[in-house]
């Protein structure tokens, strides 16, 4: 199992903060944002990551992470020329991948769930994680049939059919490369995750679990704050020195 940690974007909605570095080089209360997506992967027992950057500051996730020697680890890193999609990670890693399969983490999301039983028993297909939440319109948004089976994923519904998000890790097997080749951009012009997900489901390989501890998806000031608080609250009553 390979991991990549999309870490591109343009991140808009954290200007200007956003201005002058990447969304995930912010701090999250201690450290920066993508120590906390990496810590997932690396708990998982993946240590083998290709971590995908906008050109703005690529120098700078270089000078953070390195090697990956020092968290016994091996990175490699691929600029994302524009975010044209999350689905596009799967095509600028497609070398990267070779035969294996991929857990893909977005830069900006923080879990508090240890994936590590989830890897392991993956054999193929796809794989999801979703969680309740109160503004399911900022995300995919999954929709259930009366036997509580998910049939679908809408992207950003102006309706949604349900309160569960899809949340930012997937694992995906091998054939998710050809898959992200065959996709289509959508109106705003990406390649969207939603529209592979859709594609695992068509073929009845989609499985959806749900995320069990907190979710922080932080691209706004509010969940860049909250997350911070939680991670302060957590950090402080393990090691309250
Ligand atoms: P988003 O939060 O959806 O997008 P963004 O980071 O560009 O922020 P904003 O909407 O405020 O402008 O992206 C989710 C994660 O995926 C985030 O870590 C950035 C990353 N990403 C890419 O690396 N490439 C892309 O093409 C897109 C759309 C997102």
């Amino acid at each position: 199992m390979k991991g990549i940690i999309l870490a591109g974007g343009s991140g808009t909605r954290l200007r200007p903060l956003t201005r002058v570095t990447s969304k995930q080089l912010l701090p999250i209360y201690d450290e920066p944002m993508i120590y906390y997506p990496l810590r997932t992967l690396l708990t998982a027992g993946i240590k083998d990551i290709l971590i995908i950057i906008a050109p703005d500051y690529a120098g700078d996730f270089l000078k953070l992470l390195g090697s990956g020697k020092e968290f016994g680890a091996k990175f490699t890193y691929e600029i994302q020329d524009k975010p044209e999609g999350l689905a596009q990670a799967f095509i600028i890693g497609a070398n990267f991948i070779g035969d294996d399969n991929v857990t893909m983490i977005l830069g900006d999301n923080l879990y508090e769930d240890d994936f590590s039983q989830a890897i392991r028993t993956f054999k193929s297909g796809g794989r999801i994680f979703i969680k309740k939440v109160p503004d399911p319109e900022r995300f995919g948004v999954a929709e259930f049939d009366d036997q509580g089976k998910v049939i679908s994923i809408e992207e950003k519904p102006k309706e949604p059919k349900s309160d569960y998000a899809v949340t930012g890790l997937y694992i995906y097997d091998n054939t998710v490369v050809k898959k992200a080749k065959s996709l289509k951009p959508s109106t705003r012009g990406e390649l969207e995750i939603t529209d592979l997900n859709n594609l695992y489901l068509k073929e009845g390989t989609l499985d959806v679990a749900f995320v069990e501890g907190e979710w922080f998806d932080t691209g706004t000031h509010e969940s860049l704050f909250a997350a911070s608080q939680f991670m302060r609250g957590k950090k402080l009553s393990k090691n309250p020195n």
